[in-house]
């Protein structure tokens, strides 16, 4: 703690507390401050502008109690449910999930456990996702399992004029598990006429508007998006195929190398994110905590 951020009765005024690009189209990390301490209202509010401005935030080096990180969350506005939850510490609190491949007594403790993960948005396939999430480092392996985030502000922004045209006004089929190895595909169902009973899905609009900003997003997702209603099965596949290569840009992405300690917070409203594949019998563990969400429009 930087001997510049000052206390105040509890909480801290953030005098000190300074801000460090990620990467140039997105992300930033603030440095000074203690995210288990309360903050006070003008320091919260250069961390919630500093938020929605890079849509990804980092802090690195805190110490956090599941406590101390729902009271961090619920700063930034009503805690989400998880739609899966897990067991471990996460019964606590509803909004929290463990996201780990430990397992004990042969049994996993936590969700998303193993490898790679495919660019997608959190809770696309409701009708409400989450307006953001966040993740606590616990425990890292030594290398790979990196999170990568992607801007869809400016994967929107710098959509080539045919593209934009063709998705203007129309909205994507979402699903959840869709790109899990094997999927519904095991099922041998065809997905673009029938969506498995009891699947969780949901059609939103593939351009999505900021509701703080008013900037619009690219809100479709290689690893979620099933369909463009309203097209031929060829014509839509074409067409996500190339959105997907689109927002995919390394020139839109940070890649999060973890240590252990970080917290990292995402606007679930405007980015991507995936995970890059890392070595299986090491343990990895995150903590998660994700805030209540309004339906895209
Ligand atoms: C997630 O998609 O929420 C998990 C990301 C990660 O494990 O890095």
């Amino acid at each position: 703690m930087p001997a510049e951020t000052i206390m105040r009765g509890g909480e801290q005024r953030g005098a000190g507390f300074g801000l460090r690009p990620l990467a140039p189209e997105i992300g930033v990390e603030i440095t000074g401050l203690d995210l288990s301490l309360p903050l006070a209202p003008e320091a919260f509010a250069g961390v919630e502008a500093a938020f929605v401005k890079n849509s990804v935030l980092l802090a690195r080096g805190q110490t956090l109690s599941e406590d101390a990180q729902v009271a961090f969350a619920i700063q930034f506005g009503a805690l989400a449910q998880n739609v899966n939850r897990h067991g471990g510490e996460s019964q606590r609190h509803p909004a929290t999930m463990l996201i780990s491949n430990v397992r004990e007594d042969g049994k996993l403790i936590g969700a998303l456990p193993d490898g790679e993960m495919l660019f997608h948005s959190d809770q696309c396939y409701v009708e409400t996702p989450c307006m953001a999430a966040m993740l606590y480092g616990m425990e890292i392996p030594s290398h790979g399992g990196e999170t990568i985030f992607a801007n869809m502000h400016r994967a929107f922004e710098t959509l080539p004029e045919d593209l934009r045209r063709a998705v203007e006004g129309r909205k994507a089929m979402n699903i959840f598990e869709y790109a899990d190895a094997g999927g519904y595909g095991a099922a041998a169902i065809d997905l673009f006429k029938e969506l498995p009973a009891g699947s969780r899905h949901y059609a939103h609009p593939i351009v999505r508007t900021h509701p703080v900003t008013g900037r619009k997003a690219l809100y479709v997702n290689r690893g979620m998006t099933l369909f463009i209603e309203g097209m031929e099965r060829t014509a839509s596949d074409a067409l996500l195929r190339r959105i997907f290569d689109h927002q995919e840009q390394p020139a839109f992405q940070y890649s999060h190398v973890w240590r252990r300690g970080d917290l990292i917070m995402w606007d679930n409203r405007c980015t991507l994110h995936a995970r890059a594949d890392f070595p299986g019998d090491q343990r990895r563990m995150l903590r998660r905590v994700t805030l209540l969400g309004q339906k895209p429009v």
